[in-house]
């Protein structure tokens, strides 16, 4: 029987197992460790606090996921096989790991929030009102 997703601790074995993946994904792996050549110890912090904002509605998380996402967009675009691919590794992540009514409201943010970056990084920068 697998627990929900009710504490930090949580959160911290979610992302960390989520970004043990990524890394080794052949599809978007690269973008994080050749073209972003992310500082984990730095990055990780960040979204143990940016999942805890969003799902415990704490407001931790400091931050403009969307400036920097545009920003890697210009030196790789990030388009419906990255997204996809990001999503299902998410996903498959959570039910890895989790189960209950936190772990389906933490997939349906990330699905909403994916997919409105996703809309936000290919629409027209003149009917971007926000960023
Ligand atoms: C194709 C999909 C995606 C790729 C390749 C990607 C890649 C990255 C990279 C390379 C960074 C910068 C890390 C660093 O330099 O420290 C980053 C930051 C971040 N990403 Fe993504 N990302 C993707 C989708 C998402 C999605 C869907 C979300 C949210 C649900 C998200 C949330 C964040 C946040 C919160 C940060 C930290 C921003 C900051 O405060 O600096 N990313 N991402």
């Amino acid at each position: 029987m697998k627990n929900d997703i009710n504490t930090r601790e949580d959160i911290i074995l979610l992302v960390d197992s989520f970004y043990e993946r990524v890394q080794l994904n052949d599809k978007i792996g690269p973008i994080f460790t050749q073209i972003a050549k992310v500082d984990w110890a730095h990055h990780l912090p960040k979204m143990y606090d940016f999942w805890e904002s969003i799902l415990f509605g704490k407001a931790i998380y400091k931050g403009n996921p969307m400036l920097t996402h545009f920003a890697l967009n210009d030196k790789k675009p990030l388009q419906t096989a990255e997204f996809e691919t990001w999503k299902n590794l998410f996903y498959q992540t959570v039910d890895d790991l989790f189960a209950g009514p936190n772990a389906e409201t933490i997939k349906q943010k990330a699905q909403s929030i994916a997919d409105l970056m996703h809309f936000k990084l290919n629409a027209p920068p003149s009917k971007i009102k926000i960023v």
